[in-house]
């Protein structure tokens, strides 16, 4: 079942699992050809390539596309694009461009062939001040980059083998297959929540406000790698499967896993998110305060500004902006500064720091900023660690 809700980024949703004699004709060659070890930041990126989370992409960026990403947000096409997805390689692995290689799994399995179509060592400097704002190798994103070799490969890969189950197997879907999911369910507007925590008060506002003017809700949590102290993926899935079953109605909101690694990027990152989302068929995006941010390296509406900088007709996901939003108590509901005509103290604002202190001591957030029943889960987490 196809659906007309809106196209992929590019017009074409990439597929690149290959099938029949192709399929055999490749994993024949594989076993013989040099063989790259993938860590789970690239596993993961070979997984959004190869379903299509990542059209219009069909393997790890060129030297071409990556100059034009870093310094103008668009592939060499001219397609809005904003992070280079890239295969980072040591100087000691042996790889020409011209050559095929095979991609394996951190466990050694051969998933993937990849054709090396260019070799390169870009100005990684310059990478992080312009997709990160900044050379800090404090920035998780920055360290990620910097701690990656410094070789990079492009070219198309195709997938030959499964990819490895997913933790999430039962809440983990394709492109095509969120696009069908939706189709079926009769939603033409969808929009489209990324979220790497808990769904808290305000999160559960925002969705809740954006739900009043479109079909359906795709809660889209990142599962692939973040930082230490970002709440484990397997913790939040069942603070979402507690919210969705005793908050949400039935039938208004689609649950999947969105298993790109957390690249910290901010605005950029906010593009990334949301010409990804478009693929999986999303019509809206949500992005609220410091969407994707860390630290203070970005100002709190940085990811809703960078939008400015594209057509309609480049990006076709229309993002819905939030406030700060929190609960305030005189209006003895959720609002934002644009609703709520309150003082900052009758808000109720907590930090992710105190939050975890208040968690580690076995003190419950107060309901205001958590449900009770996710805010539970989260305790018991914390106390087991
Ligand atoms: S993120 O790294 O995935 O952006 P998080 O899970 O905290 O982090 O946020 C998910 C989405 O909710 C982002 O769009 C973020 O901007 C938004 N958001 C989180 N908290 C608030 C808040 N209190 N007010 C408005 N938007 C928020």
């Amino acid at each position: 079942m196809s659906n007309q809700l809106i196209e992929p980024h590019g017009g074409t949703l990439v597929n690149r699992r290959l099938e029949s004699n192709d399929l055999e004709q490749a994993q024949n060659r594989a076993a013989s050809l040099p063989r790259l070890t993938l860590n789970e930041r690239n596993l993961a990126d070979l997984e959004c390539l190869a379903t299509g989370v990542y059209s219009p992409l069909e393997g790890f960026v060129s030297e071409a596309d990556y100059k034009s990403i870093v310094d103008n947000m668009r592939l060499e096409s001219g397609v809005a694009w904003s992070i280079p997805i890239t295969l980072q390689v040591s100087e000691d692995d042996v790889v020409s461009a011209g050559q095929e290689v095979a991609l394996a799994g951190p466990n050694g399995d051969i998933l993937a062939i990849m054709d090396v179509k260019d070799k390169y060592q870009p100005d990684q400097t310059h990478e992080a001040e312009q997709v990160y704002g900044t050379s800090d190798s404090a920035h998780p994103g920055v360290q990620a980059i910097m701690e990656a070799g410094t070789v990079y490969l492009g070219g198309p890969i195709s997938l030959i083998a499964d990819l490895p189950k997913s933790e999430f197997q039962e809440v983990s879907f394709t492109p095509q297959e969120t696009r069908d999911a939706f189709a079926e369910r009769g939603w033409n507007t969808v929009v489209a929540f990324q979220t790497r925590n808990p769904i808290h008060r305000a999160h559960e506002y925002l969705t809740k406000v954006a739900l009043e003017i479109v079909d359906g809700l795709f809660i889209n949590p990142l599962v692939g790698t973040t930082k230490s102290d970002d709440i484990p993926a397997d913790v939040r899935m069942r603070c979402y499967n507690v919210i969705l079953d005793d908050y949400y109605p039935d039938g208004r909101v689609f649950l999947g896993t969105y298993p790109a690694a957390m690249r910290y990027a901010g605005p950029r990152e906010a593009i990334l998110h949301a010409i990804s989302r478009q693929n999986y068929g999303c019509t809206h995006f949500i992005v609220g305060r410091d969407h994707a941010g860390v630290g203070d390296y970005y100002g709190t509406y940085d990811a809703q500004e960078i939008f400015e900088g594209f057509s309609q007709d480049e990006l076709k996901i229309s993002t819905l902006n939030f406030e700060h939003s929190f609960y305030c108590k005189k209006c003895e509901q959720m609002g934002s500064s644009k609703t709520c005509p309150h003082e900052a103290q009758d808000r109720v604002f907590l930090s992710g720091t105190k939050v975890r202190e208040m968690l580690s001591n076995g003190q419950m957030p107060p309901a205001e900023f958590s449900r009770p029943e996710v805010a539970k889960i989260l305790m018991k987490s914390y106390q087991e660690a």
